[in-house]
């Protein structure tokens, strides 16, 4: 079994002046590469944090992280992670394509690993291609989440962190994007970390769900689901086991709360 991320003792949070905000404290796991992993939790638990640590935006505070082997520094000079987050942050000025191919532009010199050109497949990929040349205000709130999925999967990332990346959208929109991130993972054998508020899409994505509690940040709940989900991470949303596992993560969100 090969491992994506590896956290060990790991304490993370927020340092200001002399004062310490220790968000997450004494976090143990281990992501195994490919894996399709969801994370729950009350607000203000940390997940974005550990995101944050993952993608090297953030240090930790104490413990250890390796990240595809590697510290999570050495990752992200090479672009092999992706990270979408809720409030995509398209540039208002450049065209969907443009948008995708922001990473080019950007960056490439700090890059140890160059990246290709691959705008047109992604376009296509995510089903953007009549939409190339709009600009972000005239798309739907979910056509600008597809732009930020195809413009994190620009350098063909290893690794995808997404926070909460469907959470300001409706149901049936999240429902759609939700199947196409499926297909997506499926192709690509990515890593996938997925944070959400939403226990139905938690249980429906994940190969295995986390449920973290607050104050501090602990992992509560580890829960497996490819025991009851067909090949490929197939379900059906109305399973009966699908069903019963939403209700263990809700009871387990209302302890972590
Ligand atoms: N940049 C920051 N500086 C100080 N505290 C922060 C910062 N970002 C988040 N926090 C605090 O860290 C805790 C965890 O935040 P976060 O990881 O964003 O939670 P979640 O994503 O689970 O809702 C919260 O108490 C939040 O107020
Ligand atoms: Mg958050």
């Amino acid at each position: 079994m090969e491992i994506a991320i590896e956290a060990q003792a790991l304490d993370a949070g927020y340092r200001s002046g002399d004062r310490t905000l220790t968000v997450l404290s004494g976090l143990d796991l281990t992501v195994e590469t490919g894996a399709l992993l969801t994370i729950l939790g009350p607000s203000g638990c940390g997940k974005s944090t550990f995101l944050r640590v993952v993608a090297d935006l953030l240090d930790p505070l104490a413990g250890r992280i390796s990240v595809l082997g590697e510290a999570p520094s050495a990752v992200r000079s090479r672009r092999d992670v992706g990270f979408v987050f809720q409030d995509s942050t398209l540039l208002p000025w450049r065209s969907v394509r443009d948008n995708i191919r922001l990473p080019l532009d950007v960056g490439q010199a700090s890059l140890t690993r160059r990246i290709e050109d691959r705008t047109d497949d992604l376009l296509d990929m995510m089903g953007l291609g009549e939409l190339a040349d709009r600009f972000p205000h005239q798309l739907s709130g979910g056509q600008r989440q597809r732009v930020a999925i195809a413009r994190a999967l620009l350098g063909e990332p290893r690794l995808l962190l997404m926070d909460e990346p469907f959470g300001a959208l409706d149901e049936i929109t999240r429902d759609r994007l939700n199947d196409e991130l499926l297909n997506l993972w499926r192709r690509t054998g990515a890593t996938i970390l997925f944070v959400t508020h939403s226990i139905a899409e938690a249980v429906y994505l994940g190969e295995r769900v986390l449920v973290l509690s607050a104050n501090p940040g602990r992992l509560l709940l580890d829960h497996d689901l490819r025991p009851v989900k067909q090949d490929g991470n197939r379900c059906r949303r109305e399973d009966p086991d699908i069903v019963a596992a939403m209700a263990t993560m809700r009871a387990a969100l209302e302890l972590a709360s």
